[in-house]
């Protein structure tokens, strides 16, 4: 008998409604998947067989074909699952559907336990765009799943309880109404862990960097608009310490921006997701991380760093220690906040609107600078920075460098500000730039809108060709070096850029006229 259900797969960040269709026949048993599956479909018969024998159903000694539809939607992972496992049963008439049409994401265990799928959030979003109205899915993904309006969601922990549902015409119990409980925006989601090892560490607070002044101010700068931040110094002086106070920092995303985070977190497998993610994500990858890893890719086109970091930042410390093709692979996204993954069966562009923040020694050694403590050579450190190539340079808006903290400065009673104040500055500096007309942050707002917000009057523009001139600034240069301005002043609450907005901007300059040796002073 043939047995025709509804589920979904995933195509990057996209849920595609399937149809899977299982005959089964008389004749030699076997069992056979077809329809564009991956390795991890063909894989399901295995754990198919082993979960309807464990949970007291029989696998049927016939021939099974199993067909999922439509052919050219490439099907990855373990969502459909259940419904094969239901297809083979109703197929083999070991039970009758009553309920009306529903569909089944889930993977199966050996076991017969319903397991949680990534993607679930968008998979049950497709579903419901083509008027499903009831879909069975595993027990601890029902919060994600429930995100999505307009459809009942039963969730099934086991085999049984999904054919329990499916027999009954009573309705589950109300479902919770979807968005609720929002994330608290403290919940710390320094690096939400994939599927974590080790719990993360908690983001440090502002509080507790001793010193580095400069460094401080250029973070709250670079967070306030936006604007891709550079952190250069030697050893053991705070970069990534401050770097890691970020997640604390930020404002909590906007309802449409916490919409797209929290798909990317289902597509990205960092379930289960119990509400809308709030906080803007902190995606903090190693510089060993492969080139896909921070792409994007692999036969599941799963998300890279970029998209993870997509609404938030991106920390890549010890910038120069990333392979050249990683580094090179940033442009595109830097450029247009996306990133295309190029495979044989075509191309998806993925969202990548992530703020840059990095981290680097001026050198191997780390010492460039410390007088004679750099033991790399001459020509080492200007190499050594000169990695980061010229695109990503000009994408960098913010340059600081930080020099060895003294240990008066380190053990001084006075404490410095809290994360919590220097914070509230930075989302009023932001509430200003998205209340403007266009509602972007500074570091994206383009050459004309920069003009309107700038608002110069002629002594400042006097200032600005000066600094331009004195530091041989191209025209991007330039725009860079207003665009800071405007946030420098957005921070001040100014209506208009003024002198010593454009001053301070001017010490956040990328130091490409500078020797790179004077870099750790
Ligand atoms: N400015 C600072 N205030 C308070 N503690 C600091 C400061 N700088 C460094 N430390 C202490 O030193 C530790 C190491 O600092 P951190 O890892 O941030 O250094 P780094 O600049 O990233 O060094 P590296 O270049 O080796 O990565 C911190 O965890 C902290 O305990
Ligand atoms: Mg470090």
């Amino acid at each position: 008998m043939l047995a025709t259900l509804l589920s979904a797969t995933l195509v990057a960040l996209d849920g595609r409604v399937i149809r899977v269709e299982v005959d089964v026949a008389p004749g030699l048993p076997g069992f056979t998947i077809v329809g564009l599956g991956d390795a991890s479909i063909r894989e399901a018969r295995e754990r198919v067989r082993g979960a309807l024998r464990n949970a007291g159903f029989v696998h049927p000694p016939r021939r099974i074909t199993v067909n999922l539809a439509p052919a050219d939607v490439p099907k990855t992972g373990s969502a459909a699952d259940l419904a094969i496992a239901i297809g083979i049963l109703i197929g083999s008439e070991q039970f009758t559907p009553r309920a009306g049409r529903a569909a089944l994401i889930g993977e199966v265990s050996l076991g017969g336990e319903i397991r949680p799928v990534p993607g679930l959030l968008p998979m049950v979003a497709a579903l419901a765009r083509r008027s499903v109205r009831r879909v069975i899915v595993p027990a601890d993904g029902a919060d994600e799943a429930r995100l999505v309006d307009g459809l009942e969601v039963v969730p099934a922990a086991t085999l049984v309880e999904a054919v329990d549902a499916l027999r009954s015409r009573r309705r589950a119990a109300p479902t919770r109404p979807a968005r609720v409980e929002l994330a608290p925006a403290a919940a710390a989601s320094a690096g939400r862990p994939g599927p974590a090892l080790a719990p993360p560490l908690p983001p440090p607070d502002l509080a507790d960097v001793r010193g580095q002044v400069e460094a401080r101010r250029a973070l709250e700068v670079a967070l306030a608009g936006g604007h891709g931040l550079l952190m250069i110094g030697p050893p053991g002086t705070g970069k990534t310490m401050l770097a890691r106070t970020i997640p604390k920092l930020l404002p909590p995303l906007s309802d449409a921006d916490s919409l797209s985070a929290t798909i990317v977190a289902s597509a990205s497998g960092e379930g289960p997701i119990h509400a809308l993610v709030r906080t803007p994500p902190f995606r903090a990858p190693h510089h060993t991380s492969s080139y896909a890893a921070i792409v994007g890719g692999g036969p599941r086109l799963a998300p890279g760093e970029v998209t993870r970091a997509d609404n938030g930042v991106l920390f890549l410390d010890e910038l120069a220690e990333f392979s050249r093709d990683v580094l090179e692979a940033l442009r595109q996204p830097l450029e247009d906040g996306r990133v295309s993954i190029v495979r044989a069966a075509g191309a998806v562009t993925l969202p990548a609107r992530f703020q840059l923040v990095a981290a680097t020694n001026p050198c191997p050694c780390g010492h460039a600078g410390e007088d004679d403590r750099c033991i790399c050579g001459e020509s080492v450190p200007a190499r050594y920075v000169g990695r980061i190539s010229g695109p990503l340079r000009d994408r960098i808006d913010v340059w600081v460098t930080l020099a060895r903290i003294r240990a008066a400065v380190m053990f001084d009673d006075a404490e410095p500000e809290s994360s919590d104040v220097v914070g509230a500055r930075i989302a009023a500096a932001r509430a200003l730039q998205q209340a403007r007309p266009g509602g972007k942050l500074n570091s994206r707002i383009g050459s004309r809108g920069l003009r309107a917000v700038a608002r110069l009057r002629p002594v400042t523009r006097d200032r600005l060709s000066e600094l331009a001139d004195a530091e041989r600034l191209s025209g991007r240069g330039t725009e860079r070096l207003l665009r800071v301005a405007r946030t420098v002043a957005d921070l001040a609450g100014a209506d208009a850029v003024e002198v010593e907005h454009l001053e301070e901007a001017a010490r956040w300059r990328p130091p490409s006229s500078r020797p790179v040796m004077a870099l750790a002073v």
